[in-house]
């Protein structure tokens, strides 16, 4: 009997190979679409949870809390932007914020909290600003003319200069590429001297960010 000759052996092996190799591929096949489900399954939940904290941004008893934990993050997400522009009634819950400030900009004793509040605001209007699939619609609905008076303010104290350094940062988004449009908006609305304006009051950080060459 030749059953144990060379050619079957040989035989006998490529075709244990040929399961190994099918074997080790539909595992491997198997743990990569084990891993990319997860990481869909994460992303979600890390969206919905996104969604949430944005759509908290709405309601004033938990606003504070949201504002605080989004624009700790506003870098982590891509797509933040277009989720708070898009969100109804978020832009306007935090445009109130914004517009709650103002009769106190004329008052030295702005506390800390509200400054930081405000300043919350601006990194996620900074973020709005400088995304490309909602700048234009920022500029469009005049948005930058809001954060304006925050920048006309003279007072040096910390609340104050935060403020400031906050909205410098909303006009720095947007010019962030070198667009005529946005340009000719910010000449048009002559921001140009609240920014000198700024910088003459304000401390060496505000100057470093408005003029980051020099
Ligand atoms: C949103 O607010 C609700 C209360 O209205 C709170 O229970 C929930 O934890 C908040 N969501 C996030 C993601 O913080």
């Amino acid at each position: 009997m030749d059953f144990f000759n060379i050619q079957n052996f040989s035989l006998f092996f490529s075709y244990i190979r040929r399961r190994l190799y099918a074997t080790f591929y539909s595992l491997g096949l198997l743990i990569v679409i084990f891993f990319f489900r997860k990481h869909a399954a994460d992303n979600d939940r890390k969206m919905s949870s996104l969604q949430e904290l944005v759509n908290n941004l709405s309601s004033s008893d938990v606003r504070e809390q949201a504002l605080f934990e989004l624009s700790k993050r506003t870098e982590l997400f891509d797509d933040l932007a277009i989720l708070l522009w898009t969100t109804p009634t978020v832009m306007t819950a935090l445009l109130q914020e914004i517009i709650a400030i103002y009769p106190d900009l004329s008052n030295e004793a702005l506390t800390l909290a509200q400054s930081n509040k405000v300043c919350n605001v601006l990194a996620l209007f900074q973020c709005v600003a400088s995304h490309p699939a909602t700048r234009m619609p920022f500029m469009s609905a005049q948005m930058p003319i809001y954060v304006y008076p925050l920048l006309n303010t003279r007072f040096k104290s910390k609340p104050f200069e935060y403020l400031r350094l906050a909205s410098v940062g909303v006009i720095g988004g947007l010019v962030k590429v070198d667009d005529t449009e946005v340009i000719s908006f910010l000449t048009s609305t002559e921001v140009m001297p609240m920014c000198l304006c700024t910088m003459e009051v304000g401390s060496e950080l505000t100057k470093t960010v408005e003029f980051p060459d020099s």
